[in-house]
């Protein structure tokens, strides 16, 4: 590697960076053009990031047969998972018979947390914090008239104490309703600004001033039921309703009572939920954290959903998470698929879109319940990892099809058998 030419590379055209790598890296004329002729577009790549030498696509499916709260969404789902847009439609299908999704959802209120350490008193520092509440709120709200004009802004403060190894910590927590935003760079502005304030009530410093992931002010919650005749259809008779409802409570209550189950089960979830929050150009780090930290709320780590029976012995599930994203601002305007993802979507608010994320993380968890206490996991999604194997040994156009079809019948499926398949079809 020439070391001089990276030097200052973030200052260097894309056009530029690309010719240092190609050298650098030995990277063919073709190999460049991949990198660069994303749908994105590489200019507007170049203002997203530091260092831009490409871009990096996922292809995006339509989840269908969403009726939630009685409209239909088509879902677009940005995944390298095969199985994973099949399986939350077919489960989204088995829904419908039943309504589909119900949904709810808290007002936008993320949290910002500001660290206080070296104050005299915690009781009096707590006290002069309480008592300029009012002050406090309207100086963060100095800040974002714009969010404030659209009925947002910071609402409330609340003073939080944390022992530590290191002795006391006050933790301030700025709520803040942000709208239709996923919020973090209006919060951390926030943040800073009540600082000084913070800092004169208390006699301490403020250390940390950030937003918090563990988004639990701002939980999206969706329900369905799955009907046990429907249940028993979708086994092709093979079991009976009730006991495909049984096999999936049995299921969840592995998850429930299991950190190792509920790992994956959780996995699962997320396998949707991310789907869709990377389709919208949102954060899915943050949705992940806000996701399993609060998986974990109660000490132990818990599912995200729930399963129990009705009193028609029909399936009935729910979930409950933190989904802090947003419809305004960051990567969902700038990034042109974002925009048409939302457009799809035809979503009116970032209660909208989270709710209807909530339910594409409940359908996706139902769907992996259902597959893995009925026909077990690898059937369905077999059918898709021969096809992704057929073409990783060149297979192309109709041949991925014929390929992959030979590997699940002979129940072999690997690339050198995939190889020897085509090269007798030439
Ligand atoms: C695979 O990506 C996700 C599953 O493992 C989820 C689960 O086991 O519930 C199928």
């Amino acid at each position: 590697m020439m070391k001089d030419e990276f030097h200052e590379f973030y200052k260097k055209s894309v056009e530029e960076r690309l010719r240092i790598l190609k050298h650098a890296a030995g990277l063919t004329d073709d190999e460049i053009n991949m990198l660069k002729s994303g749908a994105i577009g590489i200019d507007v790549a170049d203002r997203m990031i530091e260092n831009v030498v490409g871009t990096c696509e996922l292809p995006i499916g339509l989840g269908l047969n969403f009726m939630i709260n009685g409209k239909e969404y088509m879902v677009p789902m940005c995944t390298e998972e095969p199985s994973v847009v099949a399986a939350a439609s077919y489960a989204a299908k088995l829904a419908k018979a039943a309504g589909g999704f119900k949904t709810s959802s808290d007002e936008p209120i993320m949290i910002g947390q500001i660290q206080i350490l070296g104050f005299k008193n915690f009781e009096s520092a707590r006290e002069a914090i309480i008592k300029n509440k009012a002050r406090i709120i309207s100086k963060a709200n100095e800040r974002d008239s714009v969010l404030v004009s659209f009925g947002g802004g910071a609402k409330d403060v609340e003073v939080r104490e944390i022992d530590s190894e290191i002795g006391k910590m006050l933790v301030v927590h700025l709520f803040v309703d942000v709208r239709d935003a996923m919020g973090a760079n209006a919060v951390n502005t926030m943040c800073e600004v009540v600082s000084p304030l913070l800092e004169e009530l208390t006699g301490g410093h403020a250390r940390l001033k950030i937003i918090s992931n563990l988004a639990d002010r701002r939980l999206a919650r969706s329900k369905a039921v799955w009907k046990k005749d429907e249940l028993e259809k979708s086994t092709k008779g093979l079991m009976k309703g009730k006991e495909v409802v049984n096999a999936i409570i049995e299921a969840y209550q592995l998850a429930a009572n299991d950190p190792y189950r509920c790992a994956t089960h959780n996995k699962g979830i997320m396998n949707g939920i991310d789907a869709v929050v990377i389709a919208t150009g949102n954060d899915f780090r943050a949705v992940e954290a806000g996701a399993h930290s609060y998986a974990c709320i109660s000490g132990k780590y818990k599912p995200l959903t729930r399963y129990y029976k009705n009193k028609d012995g029909d399936l009935v599930g729910e979930i409950e998470l933190p989904v802090a994203i947003g419809t305004v601002g960051g990567a969902t305007r700038t990034k042109p698929e974002a925009k048409i993802a939302l457009k799809i979507l035809g979503v009116k608010s970032a209660r909208e879109l989270a709710e209807v994320i909530a339910s594409v993380g409940l359908a996706q968890n139902f769907a992996a319940l259902r597959a893995l206490a009925t026909e077990g996991i690898q059937r369905g999604h077999m059918r898709l990892h021969a096809k992704n194997i057929a073409v990783t040994a060149e297979a192309r156009g109709k041949n991925i099809d014929t390929v992959a079809a030979k590997m699940i019948e002979e129940k072999n499926i690997s690339v050198s058998r995939a190889k020897e398949i085509l090269d007798k079809m030439h």
